[in-house]
């Protein structure tokens, strides 16, 4: 092996990424969805690898390909996603870099739902989501050593993050402003904000393939 261990920093380390958005079923043809491409979340899971780590990517519908030396498990909805990750525990480190679905329909249908004539819309009576952020912060036994989550914020980035970093039991929230403006959903950019309970350390704008590296190095040094 001509890699020095200087080089695999996460070389033994068991880690759980989610990424992607999901899918909430509506009826068979129907889906709630959001913008997410999954690039961030697949970066990080690539660069992991190659740092060395055992990764397991639980992916929800994206077009990306399975990265490099990854086991990717792929699902549709919150709760298949929720259920896949929990599969994969025990694991060293947590990063939760999926843009969850946050409600689903309540019940959805076997059939595909018909225009009935009156020319009233369905009502879609929604539900909240489980957090599987909030989820493995909290775990008593199996709680990863490192739990790391992102928070897509529109505005008061750090009050919203610092909030998640609390509520969901996370060790690291990366923090990402994603007005329409930066085009982070779905582009190839993206300007972070590490969000720890030591403070907050701002990067400046770089591919997402960046931020993977440079966050799988922050998460050695973490771990
Ligand atoms: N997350 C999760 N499960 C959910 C919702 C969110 O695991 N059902 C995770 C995301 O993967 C991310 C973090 O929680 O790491 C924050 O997601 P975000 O959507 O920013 O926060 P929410 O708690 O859903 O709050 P809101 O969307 O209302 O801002
Ligand atoms: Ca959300």
């Amino acid at each position: 092996d001509l890699l020095s261990p200087k080089d695999l920093p996460l070389k033994g380390k068991r880690i759980v990424i989610t990424a992607g958005p999901t899918h909430e079923p509506i009826d068979p043809v129907r889906y709630i969805a959001n913008r997410s491409s999954g690039k961030q979340g697949y970066a990080i899971a690539e660069a992991a690898a190659e740092a060395g780590a055992q990764v397991t990517l639980v992916s929800g519908p994206t077009i990306l390909a399975d990265p490099k030396g990854v086991e990717t498990i792929r699902v549709e909805s919150a709760n298949a996603m929720l259920a896949a990750v929990e599969c994969a525990l025990p694991a060293d480190i947590a990063i939760m870099a999926a843009a969850v679905a946050d409600w689903r329909v309540a019940h959805d249908s076997n059939q595909k739902i018909k225009k009935d004539g009156s020319g009233l819309p369905p009502a879609l009576n929604l539900v909240e989501n489980p957090d599987i952020l909030k989820t493995v912060g909290h775990l008593q036994d199996k709680r990863p050593k490192l739990v790391v989550g992102f928070a897509a914020e529109t505005n008061d980035l750090i009050a919203n993050a610092r909030g998640k970093l609390e509520r969901k039991g996370a060790d690291m929230i990366v923090a990402n402003d994603v007005s329409p403006e930066n085009n982070v959903m779905g582009g190839d950019n993206n300007t972070v904000r590490l969000v720890t309970h030591g403070g907050v350390e701002d990067w400046p704008k770089m591919g997402k393939d960046e931020v993977a590296r440079q966050l799988v190095q922050k998460i050695a040094e973490l771990s």
